[in-house]
């Protein structure tokens, strides 16, 4: 299993880079079962605890993905919303990080309700600055972030999360580097 690989619009998903790979099932905050690769659960869960002790409640709202499941999304978003939207927020079917099972997308319970879509979770942005400025600690990555939209060619999406390893997450945030801009210096 690679924790540091890259998949995104020019990087499709590699089998190779994801072999012995352990996906757990779990239930996601709605009850839902969901899937999701082992470290990145166990760190997940430290995440949480530690978040926890700051009053903020974070849950998994989806993990691991198959490309039919990622490309039902992208049809979704496209009925809705449309295709430039959709281009912006969902990744192709074998472009997503969510194959992987390393991405998580979480959410966050404020008075009994979930927030997680944009709209929602965006009005929690002290709870967001305290979540970002832990996520590194526990080997994530803030994945899209607001100031990269041009170089991940995906929008801000505060609730995304890549678990990548203590190590690199520290690498990545003290020279705050998307993965993209990591790759392309090794490349
Ligand atoms: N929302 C992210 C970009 C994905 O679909 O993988
Ligand atoms: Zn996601």
């Amino acid at each position: 299993m690679q924790y540091d690989q890259l998949v995104n619009k020019t990087h499709p998903y590699q089998e190779k880079n994801n072999q012995n790979r352990h996906l757990l099932s779990i239930k996601n905050m709605r009850g839902e079962e969901i899937f999701i690769e082992e470290k990145t659960y166990r760190a997940f869960l430290e995440l949480q605890d530690a978040l926890r002790k700051e009053n903020i409640e974070i849950g998994l709202i989806d993990a691991f993905r198959t490309q039919e499941e990622q490309e039902e999304i992208y049809q979704i978003y496209q009925q809705q919303f449309g295709k430039s939207y959709a281009k912006k927020y969902v990744a192709g079917k074998d472009k997503s990080e969510h194959l992987t099972g390393l991405a998580i997308d979480i959410g966050i319970l404020e008075d009994g309700k979930i927030y997680e879509e944009l709209e929602d979770i965006i009005q929690l942005q002290d709870q967001l600055d305290v979540i970002f400025s832990h996520l590194e600690a526990y080997g994530f990555l803030l994945r899209y972030p607001k100031d990269k939209e041009e170089i991940t060619e995906i929008s801000y999406e505060p609730w995304h999360y890549r678990y990548v390893g203590k190590q690199l997450a520290k690498t990545l945030t003290e020279e705050n580097l998307t993965l993209e801009e990591y790759f392309a210096k090794k490349e």
